[in-house]
């Protein structure tokens, strides 16, 4: 198979300059296994997940891959740093899950304290004497938060999320387009890889992103319309029956269930249905809550949660996740190629 040989591909040792991202409630250790085995690279979420659930991924991940228990593991776990923020006794050992199962990278976004868990993951691999260094990947939605990552936290991969991102991010963040070349123009040479997130769902979009000087992308969406996803069957039809205009940024969802400790500025890109309207009309709060959770009971189409990007109009079927990283990789090349013949002799 042809590779991508670029600073990310070399950094990770993969092929693929894909990464299926983190996402609380969907992506477990199949989904992480199976891409990282197709030679993408694949994140657990700790989002809401106990310590015990978090293990239990990690170790499916391992016998999944096939490894022992001493081998590094070769995905990663991302966390919501406000979760860690939320009960700081607790943060510590939930890092320290992760990093005492090897895994080779950490990932951090949404909170007000995302140095000081940098801080504890540099000071752990330091203090354990091994030789393995946990790569550290932090999302972030602006130039100002590009350059704190940058310069102050020294993270090995940064995370540019537009707007078109499915699930949280900022209400403010610009499109993927303006982003980029936003961050590009401040990256120092020696500094982290950039990769772009927000509404991707093809090899198209992967290359297209990769001409623009990123040097790789993560995906969301596309990765929840994989089998190995945690979404259900009602979830994962609503996001193949989606289309471009589906999609809404709103805090409807998180107000409905009771997750309001974002940071501020913080909303998500979710499928628009009456849970969002009734929001938007002012139905009484208590109303809509009931709603919702009798909605969840019953896999109430019109009324549940389903998260999801831009990029969703472009999926039209569930794969397994090592097809969706095998056709990504082949659609790809053949956009860069086709790109590489417009350079006249
Ligand atoms: C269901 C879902 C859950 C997500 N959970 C997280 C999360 O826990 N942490 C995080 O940093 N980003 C999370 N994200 C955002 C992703 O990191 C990424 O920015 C986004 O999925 C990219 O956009 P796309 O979905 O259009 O590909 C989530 C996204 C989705 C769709």
């Amino acid at each position: 198979m042809s590779k991508i040989h670029n600073a990310f591909t070399v950094l990770m040792g993969i092929p693929t300059p894909v990464v299926a991202a983190p996402m609380a409630g969907a992506s477990g250790g199949a989904l992480a296994a199976q891409t990282s085995a197709a030679g993408a690279f694949g994140f657990v979420s700790a989002g809401y997940l106990t310590p015990s659930r978090i293990q239990e991924e990690l170790s499916l991940a391992r016998a999944l891959l096939r490894l022992t228990e001493t081998d590094p593991l070769p995905i990663g776990v991302g966390y919501l740093a406000w979760q860690l923020e939320k009960d700081l006794a607790s943060a510590a050992g939930l890092l320290n899950l992760a990093l005492s199962n090897k895994v080779q990278a950490i990932w951090l976004a949404f909170g007000n304290s995302i140095g000081r868990w940098i801080d504890h993951v540099r000071s752990y691999d330091a203090s354990s004497g091994r030789e393995q260094r946990t790569l550290i990947f932090v999302q972030v939605s602006s130039v100002k938060e590009a350059l704190i990552a940058i310069h102050d936290w020294k993270v090995d991969v940064l995370v540019a999320q537009g707007s078109e991102s499915g699930g949280h991010g900022h209400s403010a963040a610009p499109p993927l387009l303006t982003l980029v070349p936003s961050i590009l123009a401040v990256l120092p040479k020696d500094g982290p890889c950039l990769l772009a997130a927000g509404g991707l769902s093809t090899g198209g979009h992967v290359s297209s992103l990769l001409a623009l000087g990123v040097s790789g992308v993560v995906l969301g969406t596309r990765f929840l319309m994989t089998e190995e996803s945690f979404y259900n069957e009602v979830q994962k039809k609503m996001l193949v029956m989606a289309n471009a205009n589906s999609t809404v940024r709103t805090m409807a969802f998180d107000r409905a269930r009771g997750t309001l400790d974002w940071p501020e500025g913080v909303d998500g890109r979710a499928i628009y249905n009456r849970t969002v309207k009734d929001m938007d009309d002012g139905v009484d709060i208590e109303i809509v809550r009931e709603n919702f959770n009798k909605a969840v009971q019953n896999r109430d189409p019109d009324q549940i949660l389903v998260w999801a990007g831009t990029g969703v109009e472009l999926v039209t079927d569930i794969q397994t996740a090592q097809d969706v990283v095998r056709e990504l990789h082949a659609d790809m090349m053949e956009h860069l190629t086709l790109v590489s013949t417009l350079i006249a002799a």
